[in-house]
């Protein structure tokens, strides 16, 4: 079975008004545990990769590896190309199968970031793939991408009105004060902002950054049209925090089956959260799949 694209997964989100959450996984462990999470709790799912992960799992085995979940869980779940800012790359990945991917072109001026994103849309398109795209700038680190404060800037909404248009995207990520990492303190969500770029673009919106966005905020935030929810951080603390925990206290441990079974029942735990949060729960039925 090919994957789904993004399309069928957020439109259905968007009309229902929860948030499909997007996590990055970086191996099989990680893709396990997010699927073990999304089947248990029914709840529909976007597998993440960054650049460094293609570039450490190689898409090849990401793609197998998500194809053959796809047909193994019944949920709706797609494998996608988080914060890729090569083209070629995108082109390339998009020809082996995956079916939903981020241009992430926001570094460039207005029209630049249009031109890019138009050109992905177009050959995105004619693979049935769909295409999410940044407008504004979120600050904070993710993988190789760090982003300055300096440098952070929020969506214009009239500009997103036009974005979409000329660029024929199929979601957009908005920056409305969430950052990539960690945060030193609370952020503050503008959801006034976020109302304003709703009510003048259509696609579903995407908030990168949910790691440490209180519960209350990124719900609020589906509320006002937020339909995919992306978590990196959250989950890797509690993954690696149980491996050094395993390694404490069993100091001589050498064999990988046992000491990432705590680690991938520590990120379980968050996943669940996450659906939770998203109230994607039990949402996982009636989606149309591209046989
Ligand atoms: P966090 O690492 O802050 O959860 O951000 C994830 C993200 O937005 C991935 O694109």
């Amino acid at each position: 079975m090919s994957l789904l694209s993004t399309k069928e997964i957020l439109i259905k989100a968007q009309k229902e008004g929860y948030a499909v959450p997007a996590f990055n996984i970086h191996n099989l462990e990680t893709i396990q545990v997010v699927l073990d999470a999304a089947r248990n709790l029914k709840s529909p799912v976007i597998l993440a990769a960054t650049p460094s992960t293609v570039k450490y799992a190689d898409e090849n085995y990401l793609l197998a590896i998500i194809e053959k979940a796809s047909e193994l869980n019944n949920i709706p779940l797609t494998f996608h190309l988080d914060h890729h800012e090569n083209v070629e790359d995108i082109k390339r990945i998009i020809k082996l199968g995956c079916k939903s991917v981020m241009i992430d072109a926001s570094k460039h001026e207005f029209r630049n970031n249009i031109e890019i994103v138009k050109d992905v849309v177009e050959f995105a398109h004619l693979y049935g793939s769909t295409v999410e795209a940044e407008l504004g700038k979120l600050g904070g680190i993710e993988d190789d991408l760090n982003v300055d404060e300096k440098d952070v800037f929020l969506t214009d909404p009239k500009e997103a009105y036009e974005f979409v248009k000329r660029t024929g995207v199929d979601s957009l990520a908005v920056a409305i004060g969430t950052a990539h990492g960690l945060y030193k303190s609370e952020p503050k969500l503008d959801f006034d902002r976020l109302e304003k770029i709703k009510n003048m673009v259509d696609v579903p919106l995407v908030l990168h950054g949910a790691s440490g966005v209180p519960y209350e905020s990124v719900q609020k935030s589906i509320e006002k049209g937020i339909c995919k929810v992306n978590i990196a951080t959250e989950l890797k603390i509690p993954f690696s925090n149980a491996i050094k925990q395993y390694f404490n206290e069993n100091p001589n441990a050498s064999d990988p089956r046992q000491y990432l079974v705590p680690a991938k029942n520590a990120m379980y735990d968050v996943v669940v959260e996450k659906i939770k949060m998203c109230k994607s729960e039990n949402k996982a039925h009636d989606i149309s799949y591209n046989i």
